[in-house]
Parts: C-alpha cells; structure tokens; sequence
C-alpha cells in the first residue's frame, strides 16, 4: 500500500513540475507559490537532490530588490487565475522593481529550514547547494525585520501573507476595515474550480482585493503598506516560523563559515524571541493571533498557536496550558491537527482555514513537539496525517472530523511531505 503512495507521490510531484518549479496543483494554483516550493523540496529531496535545489533557487528568482520572496511568482499569465499579474501590477511599482511578476506580498518563510533539512540528510554537494543561498535567504528575513515589524513582532498586512488565508484568526482584523467602494468588478476563478462551500467568502475576497489596490495605489512601497495598512495583525505562523528559520539559516551559516551572515542573524533572532510574548493571551492561555491597531487577541487557538513548540518559546507553565489545549482539542476531532479550534467560533471542518487538517502544518507541529520532549503527542500529529493521505489521497487538506479530502486533488505539498516524512518507507526511499 505504502509503495504504491510512494510512487504516486513522486508521480505528483513529476506531473505538478513546470520545469525548474512546481505548482501546487494544476488549474487551481497554476503558478508557483513560495512555501509550497519549500515543501515541494523536501519532497524532491527523496529521490532527486538536483531537482530539490532547482525549486528553491527557482523560487529566490523572485527576490524583490528590498529582500522580499513574494508569495506567487507569476512566470506567465494564466487566465484561469485570480488575481493574476494585471491585478498586482507589481512591475510598475517604482520602488525595487521585481525581477518578474509577482504578488506584492511574502508567504510564511520556511525556506531556511528546508536548507537545513535537505543538508541535514545529504552530503558536500547539498552544503554546497546551501551556501549559495544563505545571503538571499538572510536578506529575505532581514526584510521582514525592516519592512514588517512593530517593536520586534513581525506583523502582516495581508491574510494571503499568512499562508493561513480565511483562518477566523483575521476576523477581528477584516471586521475593522472598509471594502473599497471603487473597487472594480471581477471574476473569482478559485469558486470554478474548487466548492466554493470549501473557500473563503465573498465579503473576505472583496477585504482581500481592497488591501491589493491599497498598497498598488502606495506604489508597493513595503514600509508604508505595513505603517498605514487598515489591516494589520500579528500572526504566530510566521512569526514562530521566522524565528525557527533564522535559527536555522544561523545553524548553516556557522557551517559554512558565513560570518556577516551570523552577525546579521544573532540580532534577529534576540528580537523575535523577545517579541514572542506579545503573542500570549493569557485568558485564553495560547499563544494566538492578535490586531497589531487595537492589541485584541484573536480569541482562539489555531493550527499555528502550537508551532511555539517549534520555535522553542514559551516558559513552563504556557507550554503546560498548550498541551491542554492539545489534549481538549483531541477528544473533539478524529484526526489531528484542525486548523481552528472546534470549540471556537467560526470553525467550519471543510472550509480551507476555518477547520481543515493542513499536511504542511502537522509536519512542523510534529517536529516542534518531538523536539521538545512530547514524543506521543508528535508521533500521534504524524501518525494522523499518514492515516488522511492513505484514506483520502494527496488531497490539499482534510476534514479532522471526517476524514474526507478537501479542494485540491493531487496536490503538490501533501505528496511532498508523505515521502519526505509520512511515508512508512521514507528511509528506504532517501536512501
Ligand atoms: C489562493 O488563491 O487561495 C491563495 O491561497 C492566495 O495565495
């Protein structure tokens, strides 16, 4: 059974490649998509370390005069997206111009760790591959740093920026802001070709589009969009994910002997572990989201409240009030990890970010929870994940209650981690 997935995934992931990048699934997300390609990686790491490279120096293509990777590199136009490189309009900005089209915004920066990861399991040849890239990959993080922090927390100003798009966690951010009345009319693709019971709603995509034409008409100047941005919220999934990376791009650049990369890391790091606090809720007794304009807490636990683990933050007794959480959340679903909280409002187990259990997501919540000594806990993230794949396929994310596979079929990133990581097999496989 498992040998059979092993071959279907690498079929996936062969099907899915461009040439040079690959995208998360066909039509739905025709383009290629930043921590997708990361994930994607590690898959090809299983069985073509070339390849593996050739994704992420693909996906540095696309660095931003300032240091940003942008969230979609559009290397051509497909009309069957939306919104495409007209909506964006990126290259005219006068600021840096890209190197190619792009969305105007960065994804959760899980890059480094994938180095780390593919250099950890590899040889001279991936170390090699790996100092090449670390100046890119420190600038990118530094930009977070400079163009998207507030006293050290890294903000966003995009829920798309997340990763997590329509996760209730923005709710309190979207609610404080206004549809642009001169908005023009469009035409949702995304509602084609998935259930559009499966997707965000109307009324987010319309607060999704405003925030576009709001920096597009501040001339994608960074700073500025993050300064006056009618949203703007602090997010554990990036912020956890930042901080692990830089510990990560650190751990290499020591390696390598890159020391004008360490100096540059070491201050980066200090800050966000500092700033990790500003994202405890103590009522709530999480790490969560929270409005940056109002200092609201988002008011439940999410997918990205346990990659504290991850990160290695929190003292004692917040990593004691987590574990119950975990505990709680358990006995509510059948399948770990939901992307909200069941007990929470605005759970929906098959709508995109609002319940769904997430392959990438149960990855690092494992490795967070192994690394911290919650061995059962970790291996029962995993061992779940392993289940879905088998029961439902390479589905984009599953219903933690059900079981069944949501939107996207034979999607990139799950195929990516099964051989990489929840494989039964996956040791043979690197071999
Ligand atoms: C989408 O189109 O749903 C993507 O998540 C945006 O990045």
């Amino acid at each position: 059974m498992s040998e059979h997935l092993d071959a279907k995934a690498v079929e996936v992931l062969n099907t899915n490649d461009r040439g040079g990048y690959t995208v998360p699934t066909a039509r739905l997300y025709p383009y290629q998509w930043n921590w997708d390609s990361a994930f994607v990686a590690l898959g090809y790491g299983a069985f073509d370390r070339v390849r593996a490279w050739t994704e992420l120096e693909y996906l540095l293509e696309g660095q931003w005069g300032g240091g940003m990777v942008p969230s979609i590199l559009f290397r051509h136009n497909d009309p069957d997206y939306f919104p495409g490189p007209s909506v964006w309009q990126t290259q005219s900005s006068g600021q840096s111009v890209p190197p190619m089209p792009s969305t105007g915004i960065s994804q959760p920066p899980v890059l480094a760790s994938v180095m780390r990861e593919l250099v950890a399991s590899g040889d001279d040849y991936d170390l090699e591959r790996a100092a090449q890239m670390i100046d890119q990959v420190a600038g990118w993080h530094e930009w977070f740093q400079r163009d998207r922090s507030i006293d050290g927390v890294v903000a966003t100003v995009h829920p798309w920026e997340t990763g997590r798009d329509n996760c209730p966690d923005w709710e309190i951010g979207l609610r404080g802001m206004e549809v642009d009345k001169s908005l023009e009319p469009y035409q949702r693709k995304d509602t084609e070709h998935a259930d559009p019971r499966q997707r965000p709603r109307q009324d987010q995509y319309d607060k999704f589009i405003t925030l576009v034409k709001f920096a597009r008409e501040r001339d994608w100047d960074q700073r500025l969009f993050s300064d006056e941005s009618p949203f703007l919220m602090a997010d554990p999934g990036i912020h956890f994910i930042l901080l692990r990376a830089n510990r990560d791009l650190l751990e290499l650049a020591e390696q390598v002997g890159n020391t004008a990369a360490v100096e540059k890391l070491k201050p980066l790091i200090a800050t966000a572990e500092q700033a990790s606090q500003q994202f405890w809720d103590e009522q709530l007794g999480a790490f969560t989201a929270r409005n940056m304009r109002t200092g609201e807490f988002s008011g439940g636990v999410s997918n990205a409240s346990f990659l504290c683990f991850y990160a290695d933050i929190g003292t004692a007794a917040q990593r004691q009030s987590m574990m119950e959480h975990f505990e709680r959340i358990q006995k509510s679903v059948q399948f770990l990890m939901p992307s909200w909280d069941p007990a929470a409002e605005g759970f929906d187990s098959q709508r995109y970010w609002c319940g769904p259990v997430w392959p990438q997501m149960n990855y690092l919540i494992s490795q967070g929870l192994a690394e911290q000594g919650y061995s059962q806990h970790a291996q029962r993230v995993k061992q779940d994940l392993s289940q879905l794949i088998q029961q439902s396929g390479f589905r984009e994310c599953f219903d933690p209650l059900s079981g069944e596979g949501c939107l996207g079929t034979e999607f990139s990133w799950t195929a990516a981690i099964w051989l990489a990581w929840a494989s039964p097999n996956k040791q043979e496989l690197a071999a």
